[in-house]
């Protein structure tokens, strides 16, 4: 049944949809150990299954994974049938597979778009058959055809990642008072994917927390690269960050100049600086002066990094509630409701201002990976000692 059909059915069905807060379930866990309640109320009604395509961007990442099965077994604890799809980081793989998502029929679509740009016409595809979609994590851009989004506050995560290097440098403290060092210090700066919506208001966020201290000297960027354009790296590549870090090292550290800290908006990127840096012969750890780099996504092998005091800090976004969140949309849109937003201004796609539903983040330092990571139950404590998911 399409969603707009369904709009009908569901105004003269009383149906007690209920989902359990998200809990439990690590974010290497297994589908089987995500916990949305189990109500098949919805579908039982109509005597129909709903299907929901679930389109995500990479394996590469383990956010990702996380993120899919999160959905997916949310979706299924609720009756749904869930066509989950990884898009390869392949945009072609990535339209063809909400093409086919359309042509089996889907009454629903929750969609983290590779390019936020490139998914206009087959949206408007599933639009015009009356498939509901929602954008999850990133925003779609250019289309009318998006009707909600899911996503954390990421302006707050770019603010996030510069306190973070700002606290490693030892000018602020932990709970945001002035620290004792007054630098200068030498930072370079990174950005993510261009065609990623987020990546902008990472580092817009990143920015203006950084640029006071720019602008009075304390941070040098000694390479002068400070364009977002120049900064950032396409698709998130690990490898293409380790290049860039290694052409800066190379083309700018030299001699007695050294770096002090570098703005990471990814653990992935995160590691091949960091790996760069030790092939230019940086080491130890930040308390012996290893450069202060930070992330983004609690990866399982950054947060090892940073329990091992290499990495400073990452930044903690629980892919448990954003898919307990996009289940909660989806189950409002496909019963006929409007799903209950929390910004309905900052996401403007270029069309329309898309109704948001935004989650905080934590900033995630050495000293609470314990609180936030293992105690919620996202990592173990195993994991954080080997650095690999379970
Ligand atoms: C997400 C981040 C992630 C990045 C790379 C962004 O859209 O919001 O959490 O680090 O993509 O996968």
């Amino acid at each position: 049944m399409k969603a707009k059909q369904f709009y009908a059915a569901a105004a003269g069905a009383a149906m007690a949809l209920t989902l359990a807060a998200c809990s439990g379930g690590g974010a290497g866990s297994s589908s089987d150990d995500a916990s949305a309640s189990t109500d098949s109320s919805d579908t039982a009604a109509s005597g129909e299954t709903y299907r929901v395509g679930v389109a995500m961007p990479t394996q590469t990442s383990e956010r990702w994974i996380a993120d899919g099965e999160a959905v997916q077994s949310q979706l299924e604890e609720l009756g749904y049938e869930v066509d989950l799809q990884f898009g390869n980081d392949d945009i072609p793989t990535q339209t063809q597979q909400i093409e086919q998502m359309v042509t089996n029929g889907a009454d629903l679509l929750i969609v983290a778009a590779i390019d936020g740009t490139a998914l206009a016409s087959q949206l408007e595809a599933a639009a015009a058959e009356g498939i509901p979609v929602i954008a999850y994590d990133r925003l779609i851009n250019d289309t009318d055809a998006v009707d909600f989004y899911v996503t954390f506050d990421n302006y707050t995560v770019g603010v996030q990642q510069a306190t973070s290097l700002l606290v490693g440098l030892g000018i602020l403290n932990e709970d945001g008072s002035e620290g004792d060092a007054t630098g200068p210090f030498n930072i370079e700066l990174f950005a993510g994917s261009p065609d990623d919506n987020n990546a902008t208001f990472f580092f817009n966020g990143a920015m203006d927390t950084l640029q006071p201290y720019i602008d009075n000297g304390t941070l040098v960027v000694a390479s002068g690269q400070t364009d977002f354009n120049t900064v950032a790296i396409t698709r998130w590549l690990q490898e293409k960050a380790q290049e860039r870090m290694d052409n800066l090292l190379t083309s700018t550290y030299t001699g007695d100049t050294k770096v002090d800290g570098v703005l990471s908006p990814y653990d992935g990127l995160s590691r091949g600086i960091i790996t760069a840096l030790q092939n230019n012969g940086y080491s130890g750890t930040t308390a012996d002066g290893f450069p202060i780099v930070t992330g983004q996504d609690a990866e399982i092998a950054s947060v090892k990094l940073i329990a091992d005091d290499v990495q400073f800090s990452t930044i903690f976004k629980d892919t448990r509630k954003l898919a307990a969140q996009a289940v909660t949309a989806a189950q409002s849109i496909l019963s006929g409701e409007d799903p209950e937003a929390n910004d309905t201004e900052t996401y403007d796609n270029g069309v329309k201002v898309v109704p948001s539903y935004l989650l905080e983040s934590d900033i995630i330092y050495a000293d609470n990976i314990q609180e936030l990571l293992v105690d919620s139950g996202y990592w173990t404590e195993e994991e954080v000692a080997s650095g690999v998911a379970e």
